[in-house]
């Protein structure tokens, strides 16, 4: 499945639902969780980047997409092929 936070106002917590989001699936669910940040700000990723200080497990990988790195939504079937996995795709946006 994809899960898609987004709203065309700024600021209006969507970075924050989705770590809240993630974090609550990848530790109450045996669903693996993939997270793709598609803000020009990597704002999902910069936090995400700061818990791997921490001694605490990794929950899931995150992924950046902007220009240089759009492959895994270059093909139409890909994209399908994510939505109907078992996995739980978090889109940022
Ligand atoms: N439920 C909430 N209550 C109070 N403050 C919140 C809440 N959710 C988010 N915030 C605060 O609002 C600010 C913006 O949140 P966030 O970055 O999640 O928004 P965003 O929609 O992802 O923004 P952007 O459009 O820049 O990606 C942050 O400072 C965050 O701490
Ligand atoms: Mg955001």
């Amino acid at each position: 499945m994809i899960i898609t936070f987004g709203t065309q106002k700024g600021g209006t917590g969507k970075t924050t639902l989705a770590i809240a989001f993630a974090n609550y699936v990848a530790m109450s669910s045996e669903r693996k969780v993939n997270v793709f940040d598609f803000d020009f700000q990597k704002s999902f990723y910069h936090k995400w980047k700061e818990d791997e200080l921490l001694e605490i497990p990794k929950l899931y990988d995150v992924e950046i997409i902007d220009e240089e790195n759009e492959q895994p939504f270059s093909d139409f079937e890909h994209l399908i092929e994510m939505k109907e996995s078992e996995d739980v795709n978090v889109f940022d946006l």
